[in-house]
C-alpha cells in the first residue's frame, strides 16, 4: 500500500505540447487507504484524471507517483470501475470477471478462479447464477454491481471508480454506496478509492477527501480533508452542522465554476 502523489499534471488528448489542455497543473496527495471523492462540472476532466491514474493516458507534463514508482502504464493494481461499466459484451459476467481474474492470477485453477468470481458476485448482493448471464440479460444496476465485482475480485490496492451509480434509483444507489462502504472497511489494509460523482450528499457520505476540479483546463480548485469516525452514518451525517456547513461551502464552489463558464 503506498501513498498516490500527483505532481504538476497537465493533459491534452492531442499530444505534447500543441493541443488544448483538459488537465493543468493538477497537484494532490493522497495517503494509502483514504477514500478520495472527485466532484466537477460535466467535461472537466474526472475521467481523464481517472484514466491518467490507471495509465491509459500518459500525462503531457509533469507525473503521477505510487509510492516512489512513476506511474508508466496499466497495472493490475489498478482497477478502474467504468462510467459506461465496461463489460465485454459477448462474454457472460461470469466470463468477464475470470478474465480480469485470469491476468491477475495467472497460475490459479480455473475451478479457483470461479469460486472466487461467483464470491464476488455474490458479495456486490446478486445471485450466484448471474454468473452465467449476458450483460444484455442484465439491468443496468446488476451490470454495475458487476463491473464493481469484477474490480473488488483482483483485490487492487487502487480502485478507481467513474461515476458507478450515476444511473441508478435512489433506493439501488443507497444500497450500492453501502456496499462499497462495507467492501472498503472490511479489508484490513484499505484499498486507496478514487470515486467520481457529480452528487455532493454522495461525496460526503463516502469520502475521506473531497477534491473538486475546476472547468477546463482543469485544476484542483478545493480541497477538504474529512476528519471522521470510520463508519458512515446517513442520519447523524446529514443531521450534522458541520457537514451541512461542508455541503453548503461544496454547493456554492460548483455555482461559482459554473457560472464563470456562462459569464
Ligand atoms: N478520447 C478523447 N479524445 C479527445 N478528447 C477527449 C477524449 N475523451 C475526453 N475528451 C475531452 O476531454 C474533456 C474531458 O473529458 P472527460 O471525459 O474527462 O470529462 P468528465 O469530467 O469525466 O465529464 P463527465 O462528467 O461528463 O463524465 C472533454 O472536453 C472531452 O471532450
Ligand atoms: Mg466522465
Amino acid at each position: 500500500m503506498h501513498n498516490v502523489t500527483i505532481e504538476h499534471l497537465s493533459f491534452s488528448y492531442s499530444g505534447a505540447g500543441d493541443g488544448k489542455l483538459v488537465l493543468e497543473d493538477v497537484n494532490l496527495k493522497v495517503e494509502a487507504g483514504e477514500f478520495v471523492c472527485l466532484l466537477g462540472q460535466s467535461g472537466c476532466g474526472k475521467s481523464t484524471l481517472l484514466r491518467l491514474l490507471a495509465g491509459l493516458e500518459v500525462p503531457t507534463s509533469g507525473q503521477i507517483k505510487i509510492g516512489d514508482t512513476v506511474v508508466k502504464g496499466a497495472s493490475l493494481d489498478r482497477s478502474m470501475v467504468f462510467q459506461d461499466y465496461g463489460l465485454f459484451p459477448w462474454m457472460t459476467a461470469g466470463e468477464n470477471i475470470l478474465l480480469a481474474l485470469s491476468e491477475k492470477f495467472p497460475s490459479e485453477k480455473k475451478k479457483k478462479l470461479a469460486e472466487i468470481a461467483i464470491q464476488a458476485i455474490c458479495n456486490v448482493g446478486l445471485d450466484a447464477d448471474v454468473f452465467y448471464k449476458f450483460p444484455k440479460e442484465l439491468s443496468g444496476g446488476m451490470k454495475q454491481r458487476c463491473a464493481i465485482a469484477r474490480s473488488f475480485s483482483v483485490d487492487p490496492s487502487i480502485l478507481l471508480m467513474d461515476e458507478p451509480f450515476g444511473a441508478l434509483d435512489a433506493v439501488t444507489r443507497a444500497r450500492l454506496q453501502d456496499m462499497v462502504l462495507e467492501l472498503w472497511a472490511k479489508e484490513e489494509q484499505k484499498k486507496t478509492v478514487f470515486f467520481v460523482t457529480h452528487d455532493v450528499d454522495e461525496a460526503l457520505l463516502l469520502g475521506n477527501r473531497i477534491c473538486v476540479l475546476g472547468q477546463t483546463p482543469s485544476h484542483i480548485i478545493f480541497e477538504r480533508k474529512l476528519q471522521r469516525k470510520e463508519r458512515r452514518n446517513r442520519e447523524e451525517l446529514f443531521d450534522s452542522p458541520e457537514y451541512m456547513h461542508l455541503r453548503h461551502e461544496l454547493i456554492k464552489q460548483f455555482h461559482q465554476d459554473v457560472a464563470k463558464r456562462y459569464s
